[in-house]
């Protein structure tokens, strides 16, 4: 008798373990975000299951898995990115009225499918010796079209998906017709072809190919900290960082956030998870090790990122307009001559 409950209650009690999980897609590249996956199991006991990958790759596995997937919640990159889940039909609506409340309104899905976790932003990073105070003065993304950047400007290639996002919400605010204008100067002004990533462009500014890069915010942090190596601190330390549109729109805001799955079957354990990012102190930790903004206004940025400033205007367009306008951007940009 005895002998033939056991497997039952073996059963029983590896079910109940199995319950107290949750199933994470994730495409950020953050080692520090392991220490935050166990931090949750030890504060709540629910055990995070981890799948990480190229966010297309994970996309793609969401598709063939279907309904049988195991993801709970897709934790990604830009908001463009989140909006293409949300476009297939992934997502349903967060139902965590904690986070709802915590996260801004501009910074969610039209519907709440995803929110923002942490923010960055997408800056000028101008060497200080070749761009005179004045120039800066009020320069916005707009004015990098005017004949006096010629020659003077680097980004990173149109297939990239801020550039992609950084453009759509040009869209959003100018229409069509007059972003073209302005992409088709702004890449007659580029000092050489796009190329590499976005601190390939911090480091052409240092290097003195460029007086000005377009890159994210973060990068100027990851460079300083010394995590890339000693060439990328000094080449850190040649450059600053400017936040562009601030007696207008504001500086291009975008996110890393994440949503819950259709499917999903942990919905309390997926809700929970959400409020223990956007607590103080995991924002606080996440912060410091990611270099990006807080969605908490209270909390400070990593001092690398803040010595830059903390007092900017941020673009408060809803960040789903990138989204919305993506396909738009990248035949908008290919029409201009943006590689
Ligand atoms: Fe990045």
């Amino acid at each position: 008798m005895f002998k033939s409950l056991f497997p039952v209650i073996f059963m029983l009690v590896s079910s109940l373990s199995f319950a107290n999980e949750v199933n994470i897609y994730t495409s950020r590249h953050y080692d520090s975000d392991d220490q935050l996956y166990e931090d949750f199991r030890k504060e709540t006991g629910i055990k995070i299951n981890v799948i990480s990958g190229n966010g297309n790759a994970l996309l793609e596995r969401l598709k063939s898995e279907g309904k049988n997937s195991p993801a709970d919640i897709f934790f990604t990159v830009d908001a463009g990115n989140l909006w293409k889940i949300q476009k297939e039909g992934y997502f349903q609506s967060i139902s965590s009225s904690k986070a709802l409340s915590i996260v801004p309104i501009n910074l969610r899905g039209p519907n709440n499918e995803w929110i923002a976790i942490a923010k960055r932003a997408r800056v000028i990073f101008y060497n200080p010796k070749t761009v005179a105070n004045e120039e800066l003065a009020d320069l916005s993304y707009e004015d990098l079209a005017n004949k006096e950047w010629n020659d003077r400007v680097v980004i990173r290639s149109s297939n990239n998906i801020y550039n992609q996002s950084l453009v759509a919400s040009l869209i959003s605010a100018h229409g069509i017709k007059k972003t073209e204008e302005w992409a088709k100067g702004f890449v007659s002004n580029l000092a050489r072809k796009p190329q590499g990533n976005d601190r390939s462009q911090i480091m052409a500014v240092a290097n003195g190919i460029a007086d000005l890069a377009i890159a994210n915010s973060y990068y100027y942090g990851y460079m300083l900290s010394g995590k890339a190596g000693n060439n990328q601190v000094e080449a850190a330390n040649k450059v600053k960082m400017f936040f562009p549109n601030q007696s207008n729109r504001g500086v291009h805001i975008n996110i890393s956030g994440l949503g819950v799955l259709k499917n999903a079957t942990n919905i309390d354990n997926a809700n929970r998870f959400i409020e223990f990012l956007l607590s103080r102190e995991m924002q606080s930790s996440m912060v410091n090790n990611s270099f990006e903004y807080p969605v908490l206004a209270d909390v400070s940025p990593h001092p690398h990122i803040a010595s830059s400033g903390l007092d900017f205007v941020e673009d408060k367009m809803q960040v789903s307009e990138y989204g919305k306008f993506n396909s738009e951007a990248i035949k908008l940009m290919d029409r201009a001559g943006w590689k």
